[in-house]
């Protein structure tokens, strides 16, 4: 599966014509959740999240795909506007690859949906008061879209993750695009 998802985001990310990427709404309405120094962005692609995150000059960013293209994306776009940004090749369906990436006290996670394994590896992968943003397509963004439901959160479907990670707010938009955004801590 990570192969197939590899060639077709390298596919995506080799465009010529990709602009530097505008931050998802979610991430500029709840970035205060998010506690500043060591920023993980997991899935980051062209740096949608770790550009506006490296920008706000409150993160030592680190972003993290399995497209090599896509983060070649990143890092173009970061030195044109000298941003700071570290990127890793990192495959998420390889769990241990994760927790050699140290700790952080901010992860962010957006338009990806997470196994409930890599949501709980990557809560280990917080300081203790960290906190993870996920962010991504409901339900609803399928059926209003047509968006396969295989990429799509099932109604409050992590309300209950196990470990130390407490959700402290979730919210569902219900205007487009259709996401679910939760929110959890480290209370370790
Ligand atoms: C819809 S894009 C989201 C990019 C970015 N988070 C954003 O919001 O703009 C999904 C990303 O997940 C990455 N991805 C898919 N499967 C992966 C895997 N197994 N390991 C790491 N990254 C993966 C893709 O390369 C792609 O960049």
């Amino acid at each position: 599966m990570a192969d197939i998802d590899k060639q077709k985001w390298d596919k995506v990310y080799s465009h010529p014509q990709r602009t530097f990427p505008n931050p998802p709404a979610a991430l500029v309405a709840y970035a205060d959740y998010l506690i500043p120094g060591r920023l993980l962005d997991v899935a980051c692609g062209e740096g949608a999240v770790a550009l506006y995150a490296a920008a706000t000059g409150l993160y030592a960013t680190t972003a993290i795909d399995i497209s090599q293209i896509g983060l070649d994306k990143l890092s173009r776009f970061a030195e044109q506007q000298q941003l700071p940004v570290n990127t890793q090749t990192v495959d998420l369906d390889d769990l241990q690859q994760l927790s050699e990436l140290g700790k952080f006290h901010s992860i962010t996670l957006f338009r990806f949906k997470p196994s409930r394994e890599l949501l709980e590896a990557l809560m280990l992968c917080l300081v203790p008061g960290g906190r993870l943003l996920l962010s991504t397509f409901n339900m609803q963004h399928h059926q209003s879209t047509g968006f396969s439901q295989r990429f799509c959160l099932q109604q409050r479907e992590f309300m209950d993750i196990a470990g130390s990670g407490k959700l402290i707010h979730f919210i569902s938009s219900n205007c487009a695009p259709f996401t679910d955004t939760y929110i959890f801590e480290n209370q370790q």
